[in-house]
């Protein structure tokens, strides 16, 4: 019989076996030793993976348990490959496919165990309980006057401007018509940036008025709600800052009869259609002629008391009409255009409508304090 040659081997030439003449070397064996190593390896390598396994619902534990576990299953098919093993490694090979078999079944029932747990908790919730009462927080004090304010303001044609707090001297005071010594430019009435003595903290809303003249043409309407700051002792009394309005009409023909007439409306709707005004002379800067408004006493109306000091009438505001130079410090022609200004401080107005005695309380953030003003919500 002629010699057999591998290339005439009747296996398939895979992993260089072919080289080996079939019958020249104990080839099965060495084959079945082959087989038994790979079978091992991915044994070795599906308990690895089985270790790691996760999952997110009900869904994917249910395709594992199919991919490894059922009939046609990765484990199954090891246990096939498994009747090739030779006997003297049958006992090896068979403990760990058992053991690859326990495991993928305790991680998937564990994973099972524990998406119905989370399952348990969610159907313990019981959504018809009442929740626990969650405290509502209030409106601040100041807000709620300030937001009257601008209401009030608003219903007569006035629209809100804003302009910054750190501002300079010019905004401030050159282009109101502060003379270059007015005492409110001294330090101890205004802070000042040490670097540079050309930037401040305001001290008025009123360094918004020019921003908004320098910007827009009249007719002009605004109204400017802020914070202002001052170089005061903090008292019952005085803060080193606090809040304003100012309000700012102009337009050709402007009055100071139009003027009374919005303040009017104003402290009408605000303290009562009771209440009356008054205008007092006095002097700022940047109005002129310039007065003072007082309303009547709401406490006794009018007749005198304590509060009021027995005059019957309390501060509330100043006002004005805006200086011609103030206006052409501002870019408006004021031979053409005429117009009022007004500034309040809203803390003032605040303690004549809820008779607050400390102004420290509207900055401590006492919730006792501001809880009062729950039923004015
Ligand atoms: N700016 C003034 C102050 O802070 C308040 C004020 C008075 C504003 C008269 C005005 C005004 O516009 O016309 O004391």
């Amino acid at each position: 019989m002629a010699e057999r040659k591998a290339d005439d081997s009747p296996f398939p030439s895979f992993l260089g076996l072919s080289v080996f003449y079939w019958k020249s070397l104990p080839f099965c064996l060495i084959l079945r030793k082959i087989i038994n190593v790979m079978l091992k390896e991915k044994i070795n390598n599906l308990l690895a993976e089985i270790e790691k396994l996760k999952a997110e619902n009900a869904d994917q534990i249910e395709a594992l348990r199919i991919k490894y576990l059922s009939k046609k299953g990765e484990i199954s098919a090891l246990f096939d490959e498994f009747r090739t093993v030779s006997p003297e490694q049958k006992k090896e090979l068979g403990q760990l496919l058992n053991k690859l078999k326990t495991d993928a079944t305790n991680r998937i029932n564990e994973m099972k165990e524990s998406f119905s747990d989370k399952l348990g908790a969610v159907a313990d919730l019981d959504l018809t309980r009442t929740p626990d009462p969650i405290e509502l927080g209030t409106r601040h004090p100041i807000s709620l006057v300030r937001n009257k304010i601008v209401d009030i303001f608003s219903r007569q044609g006035f629209v809100v401007a804003d302009g910054p707090e750190v501002e300079d001297d010019w905004h401030v005071f050159s282009s109101l018509n502060f003379a270059p010594e007015h005492p409110a430019r001294d330090m101890q009435d205004t802070f000042f940036i040490t670097r540079d003595p050309d930037v401040l903290l305001r001290t008025h809303t009123s360094c918004v008025q020019s921003r908004v003249m320098m910007k827009q043409k009249p007719p002009i309407r605004v109204l400017c709600p802020g914070r202002v700051y001052r170089n005061e002792a903090i008292s019952a009394r005085a803060h080193c800052f606090f809040h304003q309005v100012e309000g700012l009409y102009i337009d050709k023909n402007v009055s100071f009869a139009d003027l009374k007439q919005a303040l009017l409306f104003f402290a009408k709707e605000m303290f009562g259609e009771e209440t009356k005004i008054r205008l007092r002379p006095s002097y700022f800067p940047f109005t002129e002629p310039s007065a003072e408004m007082d309303i009547s006493c709401d406490l006794c109306g009018g007749k005198g008391c304590s509060f009021c000091k027995g005059s019957g009438w309390v501060e509330i505001l100043g006002c004005g009409m805006v200086d011609p130079n103030v206006l052409e410090n501002c870019g408006i022609d004021s031979k053409v255009y005429s117009g009022f200004a007004f500034g309040m401080g809203v803390e003032r107005i605040t303690n004549l409508k809820y008779k607050v005695k400390d102004l420290r309380m509207f900055s401590e953030n006492d919730t006792r304090f501001l809880d009062e003003f729950k039923s004015a919500f």
